[in-house]
């Protein structure tokens, strides 16, 4: 299958973010942690280098949590403040308000050195197309905190949110590109529903998703459906359309009407948690 998506606008997207990175001591990135690599850009690592850097691994909920914990400790390895969230519910954002202070700590030490007291630690959040940035903001600022809003010496119109523990978040996320490096990596975010599914065959990506699933979560197909996993994966939709009454008018199934289904399924986590890109060893 040949996935495709070039987001207009990222040159300017680019340039906005390199003066936004000026501004600040810590890039919070968020990842997708189903899929922890396809869902990020590593582009940030130029763009970003010489800030302190916290991945989040968003959507923690949805995901394996074997493999939560192996990429974390992947990125750790990497040099990166790692923290398991699920940004809809709110867990996991006590734990950073602590790592936000330990990644900063050389800063923190060096403004004392310097004599400058009370200086904000300045942090913005960055990740390609619907990883939560949005959601992870407003959770983690909550509603309590004010916008402090064009200080001196910040270009106009920008916003910070004053934090706790003299944290300062950019209201606005930088939004990072995809990078299809190969055409899996595409396959893996249009299965996360990272890329709009009108442009996609949903039915080829079903297949996909149904073999992936064979092979690493076995039995989990059955369980939902109540079918066999045997067969080929044309089948086991097949099979997975009967299972579902999805039927067109001359008693014809419907493929399509499966592939959403199963989907809706898999997205919102109704199968179970599930990651769909193992951690290097
Ligand atoms: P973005 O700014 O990075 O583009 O992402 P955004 O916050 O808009 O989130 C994209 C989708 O991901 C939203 O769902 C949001 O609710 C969901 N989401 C964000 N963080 C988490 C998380 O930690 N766990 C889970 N399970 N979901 C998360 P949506 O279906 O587009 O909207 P809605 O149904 O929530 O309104």
């Amino acid at each position: 299958m040949n996935v495709q998506w070039y987001p207009g606008h990222m040159t300017k997207a680019k340039r906005q973010m390199q003066e936004d990175i000026k501004l600040i001591d810590l890039i919070i990135e968020l990842v997708d942690a189903r899929v922890p690599l396809s869902s990020r850009n590593p582009d940030i690592d130029e763009l970003g280098k010489n800030k302190s850097r916290l991945i989040l691994l968003n959507k923690s909920d949805l995901a394996d949590e074997r493999q939560n914990e192996a990429w974390k400790t992947y990125f750790q390895a990497k040099g990166f403040y790692v923290v398991k969230v699920d940004s809809r519910n709110g867990s996991g954002m006590k734990a950073i308000n602590n790592v936000i202070q330990e990644a900063c700590k050389e800063k923190i030490e060096r403004d004392r050195r310097r004599g400058i007291k009370n200086r904000p630690i300045r942090a913005m959040v960055v990740g390609i197309p619907n990883v939560g940035k949005s959601t992870f903001i407003n959770t983690f600022a909550g509603r309590a905190c004010a916008k402090t809003g064009n200080k001196p010496g910040v270009t106009k119109g920008k916003q910070w949110i004053r934090l706790n523990k003299g944290v300062e978040l950019l209201d606005t996320p930088g939004i990072l590109w995809p990078k299809f490096e190969d055409q899996q990596v595409g396959i893996r975010l249009a299965c996360v529903g990272s890329i709009k599914d009108d442009i996609l065959n949903m039915e080829e990506l079903a297949l996909w998703l149904i073999d992936y699933l064979r092979e690493n979560y076995k039995g989990i197909l059955a369980e939902r459906y109540q079918i066999t996993e045997e067969g080929t994966s044309v089948e086991v939709l097949e099979a997975i359309a009967r299972a579902r009454g999805c039927l067109k008018k001359q008693e014809e199934l419907d493929y399509a009407k499966a592939s959403l289904i199963l989907f809706d399924d898999f997205r919102s986590g109704k199968m179970g948690r599930i990651t769909l890109e193992w951690a290097p060893l």
